[in-house]
This record gives structure tokens, sequence and C-alpha cells, in this order.
């Protein structure tokens, strides 16, 4: 048994949604689970747990500053111990740009960071334009018209992989 931290940064809730699921899956497997969400406000601690989860979602090209913090903060205490860290974004759901190797998101956060994971991985998200603001729904919407994707203004298309998600905490597990 381990207690593992799981950290998330979400707008829309998907990220958080992973991050559940991978609670549900550790604990079933009789690991201790801690779900708290990133803000920019507040300071969580790494170093009492056994393994820590970190997972973000990207909003135009970016992960938030929160997420960078976090791992600058805690650089030393993740490096003694297993650890996460994964993307969440709509680029993921083309196979070609769906590995930590190969995705745009995931590749630019390591390199800010100087700081290395464990372990990295990349689930394609969720697209929901009736979540969106006007301006995001047109943006998100132009994007999805260059890259081939869905644009109804009622289309809601989950990509995550769930199987994906399982494999992940069969993973971190065995850690
Ligand atoms: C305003 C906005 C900007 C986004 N920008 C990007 C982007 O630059 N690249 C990308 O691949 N996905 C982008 N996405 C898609 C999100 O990453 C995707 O919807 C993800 O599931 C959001 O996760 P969350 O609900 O945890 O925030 C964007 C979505 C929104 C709403």
């Amino acid at each position: 048994m381990a207690t593992i931290l799981i950290a998330y940064s979400t707008v829309d809730g998907q990220t958080r949604r992973i991050c559940e699921r991978l609670g549900q899956l550790l604990e079933a497997r009789a690991h201790a689970v801690t779900l708290v969400q990133l803000t920019d406000d507040r300071v969580i601690d790494a170093g009492p747990f056994d393994k820590v989860i970190i997972g973000a979602s990207v909003r135009y090209g970016k992960h938030r500053r929160h997420v960078h913090r976090f791992i600058a903060e805690n650089s030393h205490k993740l490096d003694g111990k297993p650890n996460v860290l994964f993307t969440v974004n709509l680029v993921a759901r083309k196979p070609e740009k769906s590995t930590p190797e190969t995705n745009p998101y995931l590749r630019k956060l390591l390199e800010e960071l100087a700081w290395r994971p464990t372990h990295a991985a990349v689930f394609a998200g969720r697209l929901d334009y009736a979540l969106y603001g006007f301006w995001d729904r047109q943006i998100i919407r132009l994007i999805m018209k260059l890259t081939g994707g869905p644009t109804a203004l009622d289309a809601k298309v989950e990509y995550t992989e769930w199987e994906q998600v399982e494999a992940l905490a069969e993973r971190i597990s065995a850690l």
C-alpha cells in the first residue's frame, strides 16, 4: 500500500475526471489517494507522499503557471520518489501527437521545467463547445476546421481513451 498524491490542473473538468478515475483504480488496489486541485494560491507539499501524479490540461498552447510552480517548489522531493506527469489536450487525439515523445505541449513543458518525471503520459481531452465562451468557441472551432475536427456547435466529443487511463493506473501501482 502506498500513499499517492494526485495533483491536477483543469479548467473544464476533463483532467479532474481522469484523475478521479485514476484515484478510484488506485484505491481499488488498496492505495491511499489524496486528490488535490492545483490553483494559483494553493501551496501543496508533495513531501509526505510515497508517489505523486501530476495531471494538467492545455489551453492556448500552455499548461497553467501553477503547474510550473508546483513542480518547481517540489522538484527535489519529487526526485526522491516515483512520479508521473501527464498532459491533456486535443492535439493528442491525433495518433502521431499522442505520445510523450511526439506531443508538442508535453515536450515544451519538459523543456521549460528542466525536470524529468519518472514517467510521462499524454491523454486526448474533450471537446464541448457548449462549455466555451463566445471567443473561445470561435477560436477552437477554427482550429478544429483547420485540423479536420468537429465544427458543429452542439458537438461533444470525448477523445480520452479510458483503457490508457487504466494502463497508467496499473503502471503507477507497480512503480
Ligand atoms: C480555450 C481553449 C483553448 C484550448 N487550447 C488548446 C491548445 O492550444 N491545444 C490543444 O491541443 N488543446 C487545446 N484545448 C483543448 C483542451 O486541452 C481540452 O478541451 C481538454 O480536455 C481540457 O481539459 P480540462 O477540461 O481539464 O481543462 C483548448 C480548449 C479550450 C477551451
